[in-house]
Order: structure tokens, then sequence, then C-alpha cells
């Protein structure tokens, strides 16, 4: 019998194509799966799952998927998958760690540099028909070259963004939950944090690009907030809950912070209403990722994850899988 792969939204073309080559492929309509009781019910039909990063693979679900093989992500972040409940079922997990860091590296720099020059702002003032010349003193903003950059999370998405900043002349100060080997930070110039208050305090610009995790939710916060200065500037394109966005919202309306641009949010696709009506603040659907070229990288490196799994090979011959 041909073995069942459920894709839960379609995807770029040619990557279900290439799933068609070797499997039964079904695709849901967009959205359906984010409701986890529609997983529970379809999965046991199942060989592999690939999933959006706004399904809920939980522990239920992946009980209830009695023929699953593998789970492949089509996204690097991996919260929205319980891995630890899928590892006790000998259920592989995949993510597409690598592919879409460029993408994510160049869409972070377009929110900063947005953000910091204004452009949305003074695209409103023109378009609302306020243009009356140029003025010495219209949309001040700030300048990359010179300012210091804050990275949280210093992985591959991290060391992009910090290549890409320097390239524009700014410092890098970093935190991550481990000092990077001089071999990375010596080209970099870049300084280690061990506390993400310092961090905080130094940076003009914060930007964020770790996991979502235990320890970083609400890494952002009140305080942090507080500690940030009034003209600099937070991005998140990581993952919503790692900024406390009610406070957020409150430190943009009450002046404490210069500005944000922020992808992704707490309850996605729900953004809260105080941050909607923030000003200085530029707000994008999670598209971080979003270039054609990627994602097709994205579902092609989940999708040969799958096809590695269900004919056979070795899982040391697959590179994203996440180990148990
Ligand atoms: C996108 O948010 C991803 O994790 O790939
Ligand atoms: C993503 O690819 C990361 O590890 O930062």
């Amino acid at each position: 019998m041909n073995k069942r792969v459920l894709v839960t939204e379609p995807i770029i073309p040619s990557v279900i194509d290439t799933l068609k080559e070797h499997f039964e492929v079904e695709v849901g309509e967009r959205g359906t799966y984010n409701d986890e009781q529609a997983l529970i019910d379809a999965i046991p039909e199942y060989d592999a799952l690939l999933p959006m990063l706004s399904n809920p693979v939980t522990v239920d679900v992946i009980n209830a998927g009695k023929n699953l093989k593998i789970i492949a992500n089509h996204a690097v972040g991996y919260n929205n998958i319980d891995v630890e409940a899928a590892h006790r079922q000998n259920v592989h997990v995949a993510n597409t760690p690598g592919v879409l860091s460029d993408s994510c590296a160049e869409f972070t720099m377009a929110l900063m540099l947005a953000v910091g020059r204004r452009l949305y702002e003074a695209q409103r003032h023109l378009q609302d028909g306020n243009f009356d010349g140029w003025d010495p003193l219209g949309f001040l903003g700030m300048e990359l070259q010179g300012s210091r950059l804050g990275i949280i999370g210093m992985g591959r998405i991290g060391q992009a963004v910090a290549r890409r900043a320097r390239a524009l002349g700014m410092e890098i100060l970093y935190h991550n939950r481990s000092r990077l080997a001089a071999d990375i930070e010596d080209p970099l110039s870049a300084e280690y944090c061990e506390e993400v208050a310092d961090l905080a305090r130094r940076a003009d610009v914060l930007t964020l690009h770790c996991p979502l995790t235990e320890e970083t939710t609400h890494l952002i916060d009140n305080r942090i907030l507080s500690i940030m200065g009034e003209d600099t500037i937070l991005i998140n394109t990581a993952r919503g809950p790692v900024v406390d966005e009610a406070a957020l919202a409150e430190a943009l309306h009450e002046g404490k912070i210069g500005g944000a641009g922020i992808d992704v949010f707490e309850k996605e696709p729900e953004v809260h209403p105080r941050l909607k009506t923030a000003p200085r603040c530029l707000l994008t659907p999670h598209i971080a990722s979003a270039s054609h070229k990627t994602r097709e990288a994205i579902g092609m490196l989940a999708a040969n994850a799958i096809i590695g799994i269900l004919q056979g090979a070795s899982p040391s011959d697959i590179p994203n899988l996440i180990e148990p």
C-alpha cells in the first residue's frame, strides 16, 4: 500500500509534486488544521505529517497518529510540536534550519531600516497629502551606521543579521545561551553580554533571534522595556511570545522606547489592539521567510526528510532531524 502524507496547507506546488512522486499526498485547506481536534481526527490515516507553524501538534495528536513515522515542520521554529511526545512514540521530528537564515536576516534589516528612518510614517504623510516641500526637521530618524545592535539568539539567523549589520557599520553586542567561539565572534567584532538587561541598556536596536522556550517566554517584559532607552528600537522576527505584547504596546504609547518592527505576535493571527494603534511601530504578518526561493527551499527540506524516513534511510543521513 502506498504511504500517505498529510500536508496541512497548500505550499509551493513543486514541493507537493516531489512528494507525489513517492506517496499519496493530501493537501489540507488553509487554516483547517490550526484546530487540534481536526488534526487528531485526520492523523490516524497518515504515515507522515508536514505541518505549518500554526498547527498545534500536541501529545494528543501524536498519540492518535498510530501510523505516524515523521513530522516535518514547514519552519525552522518548532515550538508548535511536542517533540518529547513524538520521540516517546518513536516519531521523528524535522525542521528547516539554514535555508531561511538569509531571507529572515534580510527582512530583519528591512524592518530596522524602515523603523529607523520612519519609512511607513513618511509614506502615509505623503499619501495623506501633507508633503509641503523639503523640511529640515521632517522625519528625523536613526542612522544604523555607528549604532549598536543587540542580538538576542546568535544562531544561524542571528549571525546572518550580524554580518549584514557589520556591513552597514553597526557595532555588535549579543546574548546567547552560551558564548560563541572566537572564530565566530572575532570577524564580527561581536561582544558577548551575559545579561539581557545589559544588552537592553546598551543597544540602540535590539533584535530577537532566539527560539521560543519556557526560558524565552516574555524575555522582553516591562522590566527590560523600561531599561531600554527612549530612542531604542525593538525588532522581533522570532516568535511573538518572546515579547510581552501588552507591555510593548504601552511602552510605545508612553514613548518609553523609540520604535518597533514586529513580524510575529503572541496569539497569531490576533494582534493586541493597543499594538495596532501604537506610534512608531511597523507591523507585518509573519513574513520574514516569505521569498519564493526560500519558501520552496523550506518545503523541499521538509519533503526530503519525509522521503528519507518513509523510504527507510538511516536517520543519521537526514541532516534536519531533531535529535531525541
Ligand atoms: C518561521 O517563523 C519559521 O520558524 O520558519
Ligand atoms: C536558524 O536557522 C537558527 O538556528 O538560527
